[in-house]
């Protein structure tokens, strides 16, 4: 074969591989934690979904990061395309989103995610647009307990003076200062250091969330206080969504859908077998918990949560059934 038709072959051949690498689109999602937790499941199985029902049309690259507020603002100017990322610091970004983040508002998962599920959630995911976001779909984090380093706190009264950090939620910040601790809001990234130097004495946080950082070496006392439901949510940078065509929409809905079943069937399992692996890994557990005790003392919160956050849908979330 002649030099020239030589090249001609290769070039024909190659030329497949060209289309194909032309034609796919990265997407790149940041997720808080390791992947072998309940955030990071969820973040993985968007992407091995995505790329499964667009035959590889989409390539999705997921990195970690524990600084949920720096990933919502990547994904406000566009620098990442998605973040999976608990409501802490969203309200600053969504204020709607804080009607969520109120403590006991939600009797259990079920509640929580039926109404996230509901309009409520939808509509609720509709006022990020408003704010140069997308919110896709309602994810989980879990109920939030309290660990520290002190003492065994079994009544509101343990927590007076204790430093604890809380996300950069003022709904959650408010509840602390009420109930006598001294709130410090920290990105989780901040956290383990800011345990180990003593800059705080314990963290509040879902127990996957604590087995899975495996805060049970810096913290000795754990509370099962359950005091507020921490969902995540799927957050998209509006020009990226603005791309799809329909039918790319519709598998990307898809693909979202499947990231929230393995996220939340993780936190269910975590939640089952977590006490028990605290205890196993030496952490003084507390299960009975007053809780009637730790919403009485935050009567004062609860009232200026009704001035201040949509009370008509706070009281259809509480009558949810
Ligand atoms: O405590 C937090 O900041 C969040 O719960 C975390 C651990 C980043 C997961 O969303």
């Amino acid at each position: 074969m002649k030099a020239t038709r030589r090249v001609a072959l290769a070039a024909a051949l190659m030329l497949p591989f060209a289309f194909s690498a032309q034609a796919q689109t990265q997407l790149t999602v940041q997720h808080a934690l390791p992947l072998d937790s309940h955030t990071g499941v969820g973040a993985h199985t968007f992407k091995t979904a995505l790329e499964r029902l667009t035959n590889g049309r989409y390539s999705v690259t997921t990195q970690r990061n524990d600084n949920e507020r720096e990933m919502v603002e990547s994904v406000q100017i566009g620098t990442i395309d998605c973040t999976f990322t608990s409501t802490g610091p969203v309200g600053n970004f969504v204020p709607e989103v804080r009607i969520f983040d109120v403590p006991f508002l939600f009797r259990d998962a079920t509640h929580a995610r039926g109404v996230l599920d509901s309009e409520i959630g939808q509509q609720v995911l509709n006022r990020f647009n408003a704010r140069g976001l997308v919110g896709v779909v309602w994810i989980e984090n879990g109920f939030r307990n309290l660990t520290n380093s002190r003492r065994e706190v079994n009544t509101p009264a343990d927590l007076r003076g204790l430093k604890i950090r809380t996300m950069e939620n003022q709904v959650h910040i408010r509840a602390f200062t009420t109930l006598g601790a001294l709130p410090t809001p920290m990105a989780f990234s901040e956290l383990i250091p800011a345990l180990q130097q003593g800059t705080v004495d314990g963290q509040e946080n879902p127990i996957s969330v604590i087995v899975a950082n495996n805060i049970n070496q810096v913290q000795r006392y754990f509370t099962m206080t359950r005091h507020v439901y921490s969902p995540q949510v799927m957050i998209c940078n509006p020009a990226m969504v603005a791309r799809f065509n329909a039918a790319d929409r519709a598998l990307f809905q898809q693909a979202a859908r499947e990231a929230q079943t393995a996220n939340r069937n993780r936190v269910t399992a975590d939640e089952e077998a977590g006490v028990a692996e605290l205890r196993r890994r030496g952490m003084t557990v507390v299960t009975e918990v007053d809780t009637a005790a730790f919403q009485t003392a935050l009567a004062p919160a609860f009232a200026e949560w009704e001035r201040t956050l949509d009370a008509a849908t706070l009281r259809r979330i509480r009558e949810w059934r």
